[in-house]
């Protein structure tokens, strides 16, 4: 079978949106030796992502969301324009081409995204609109049926809040107890009282493969093997490891694994669920209606095989599409230079970050990822990020969805600046300039810039 390539179709024309600025220009390739550490040249990639091209208040943008969500290679905004130009149909359902064609697409996104975690099946993967819907979905489909009274769910202190909020609802439906894992000092897990509070009560530990606030990466392959040995589950969140380093979900001995499209520079509203084949063969349906049935009678009906079973209605197809051309884009690099190069740059950030009176980075876990959460004495961070926009500068300010990650250094909001592979040192050089410019103001032009 053929599996078409709607990278290959036609390339749309640029649509104009009213109130939408036209694309920008893309530098042509440049022929300049690479000036990336560890042997990855950032440039590579900023080349094939038009956005980081246009300016910002004046300022070329700087865009240091990426915990946020990630920009989108020309290759995924191509292959969703070629879907709908070329390609748009149904799936699962029609006799005809295009329909064939479709279904071949979201299929060989399946297949991609098994590739892309080691899965060893695409009959593993579950597409979702993203981490959160996915992390539902095990909470109301495997979670439904495995949890019940006196059961206990051990949630890290530093998770998102879409890894603990659908655990509460759970824990309270069926009279669990939601456990929190404390945290020490730097940000990382605290490893002896995840031992202790581990019990043969445990049947789910959540657990995040990379921290949106603090970067940590707790070791989730030694928390899994030893939540295993007391017969429980594990879901790990990958939301913010997967653009960052490779996963093999096979090696963690996952359960569960799920990740959002739009955070590995694919189209939002895309998302996938990993679940070992003998636990996703038991998973009920969790949303009824076309696409997840066998046989359909008003005396009851029959359901699909997984993970078909699991995905009612119609699906994101065009968001395939893009995921499946993000994920070639992405895997098109060397992944180990490109994890040592954003090392190499969260190192350099944090020095240089560390410099500025009195700048305190929340989150210093060995092995972190590149994402810096600060507060700055004397600025709230709101105002921070707004500051920093007059720049060109993107950053996050709140909560981040992460309020009990914050609260373990006894603040309720912070600034974040999230590295991608497309950033530079340059970029974290105008970052650092900026805020200096911040603490440099005069008292009376601060009073005068304040709404
Ligand atoms: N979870 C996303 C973030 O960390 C939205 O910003």
């Amino acid at each position: 079978m053929t599996i078409p390539d709607v990278r290959a179709y036609p390339e749309a024309a640029t649509p104009t949106v009213p109130g939408v600025p036209a694309a920008p220009a893309v530098p042509a390739a440049q022929s300049s030796p690479p000036r990336g550490r560890g042997g990855f040249d950032p440039e590579t990639a900023r080349r094939d992502i038009p956005v980081l091209h246009r300016t910002v208040n004046g300022h070329s943008l700087v865009w240091l969301d990426n915990g946020a969500t990630t920009q989108k290679p020309r290759q995924v905004i191509e292959a969703l324009g070629a879907y709908y130009s070329a390609a748009n149909s149904n799936i699962h359902r029609g006799a005809h081409t295009m329909a064939r064609e479709a279904t071949e697409t979201y299929e060989a996104g399946r297949q991609a995204v098994a590739d892309l975690l080691g899965a060893g099946t695409p009959d593993s993967i579950v597409f979702t609109r993203g981490t959160t819907e996915a992390i539902n979905l095990v909470a109301q489909s495997w979670g439904r049926a495995n949890i019940g009274p006196g059961d206990e769910i051990l949630v890290p202190v530093l998770e998102h809040h879409s890894d603990i909020v659908p655990w509460q609802m759970l824990a309270k439906e069926k009279r669990a107890r939601l456990v929190p894992v404390p945290l020490l000092p730097d940000g990382s897990i605290d490893q002896e009282a995840f031992a202790h509070l581990l019990s043969f009560r445990t049947q789910l530990v959540a657990i995040s493969h990379a921290s949106n606030v603090l970067g940590t990466v707790p070791p989730v392959r030694e928390m899994t093997a030893l939540a295993h040995r007391y017969g429980a589950r594990v879901l790990i969140d990958g939301a913010q490891a997967v653009a960052h380093f490779p996963v093999d979900v096979q090696e963690l001995d996952a359960d569960f694994y799920v990740f959002s499209g739009h955070k590995l520079f694919a189209p939002t509203g895309i998302g996938a669920l990993y679940a070992k084949p003998e636990v996703l063969a038991g998973m009920a349906p969790w949303q009824g209606g076309g696409n997840m049935i066998d046989q359909v009678d008003f005396a009851g009906s029959t359901y699909a095989p997984v993970p078909h079973r699991l995905e009612a209605g119609t699906g994101h197809i065009s968001g395939v599409a893009g995921l499946l051309a993000a994920i070639d884009w992405l895997t098109g690099f060397d992944r180990n230079a490109v994890a040592a190069y954003e090392n190499g740059l969260l190192a350099y950030a944090e020095q240089a970050l560390s410099a500025l009176p009195g700048l305190r980075i929340l989150g210093s876990a060995p092995g972190k990822i590149a994402v810096l959460t600060f507060t700055l004495a004397g600025h709230d961070p709101v105002e921070i990020a707004h500051w920093l926009d007059r720049d060109g500068i993107a950053v996050r300010a709140g909560h981040h969805c992460a309020q009990p990650s914050l609260r373990h250094y006894g603040v309720e909001s912070a600034a974040r600046a999230s590295l991608a592979l497309y950033n530079t040192a340059e970029e974290v050089d105008q970052l650092v300039a900026s805020l200096r410019r911040l603490q440099e103001e005069p008292p009376g032009a601060r009073a005068a810039r304040q709404p």
